[in-house]
């Protein structure tokens, strides 16, 4: 199973998300938005692990939780890649966000789980392979105003529907 933890958003807030990523696509001369059901935000990505790693996993999440949150959308930025970048939506990187992923993180690590040693960059991917016109302007484009309020993580397993990318809820851990 190719597994992750991630925060999911509710349907006003991955409106506004898919209304963020319908204008970047309409400025783009080439791209691929995310499908708006599978915009989240990662906390951790676990890669490939057997179904019998699910109680160890849910027990880091138990572990790693201490209280509700809010998610503030922050300003819009990209990865470079060569066939096109990665647009993403950050995320305010507020003190309680950052210990809920370095609670996770440390308990992962505990429990031998490989967790990826960069730096934790909170964002939110609403395109990949995105070519813009040398004119595009970021700043032209109105950014989400709703805040997300979070009251469980979950952990996601990525698989294929046909040729589509699912995430697929396996486990849901209250804060
Ligand atoms: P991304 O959106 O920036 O690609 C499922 O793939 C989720 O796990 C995505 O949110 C993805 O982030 C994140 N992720 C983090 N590290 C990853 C990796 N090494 N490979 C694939 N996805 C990764």
């Amino acid at each position: 199973m190719r597994l992750f933890i991630a925060i999911e958003f509710d349907s006003a807030v991955r409106g506004e998300l898919a209304g963020l990523s319908d204008k970047l696509l309409a400025s783009a001369v080439s791209g691929r938005p995310s499908r708006p059901e599978n915009l989240h935000l990662t906390l951790a990505f676990l890669g490939e692990l057997p179904a019998e790693r699910l109680p160890a996993i849910r027990q880091c999440m138990a572990q790693s939780a201490a209280g509700e949150l809010e998610i503030r959308f922050d300003r819009l930025g990209t990865f470079h890649r060569r066939g096109g970048d990665t647009w993403w939506l950050g995320v305010y990187a507020s003190p309680e966000l950052m210990a809920l992923e370095a609670r996770l993180r440390a308990a992962l690590i505990s429990s031998d789980f490989s967790v990826e040693d960069r730096a934790f960059r909170p964002h939110i991917t609403l395109g990949r392979e995105i070519k813009m016109p040398p004119d595009f302007d970021k700043n032209a484009i109105e950014r989400p105003t709703l805040t997300q309020p979070v009251h469980e993580i979950v952990l996601m397993e990525s698989t294929r529907d046909g040729g589509k990318l699912v995430y697929r809820p396996c486990v849901r851990t209250v804060l």
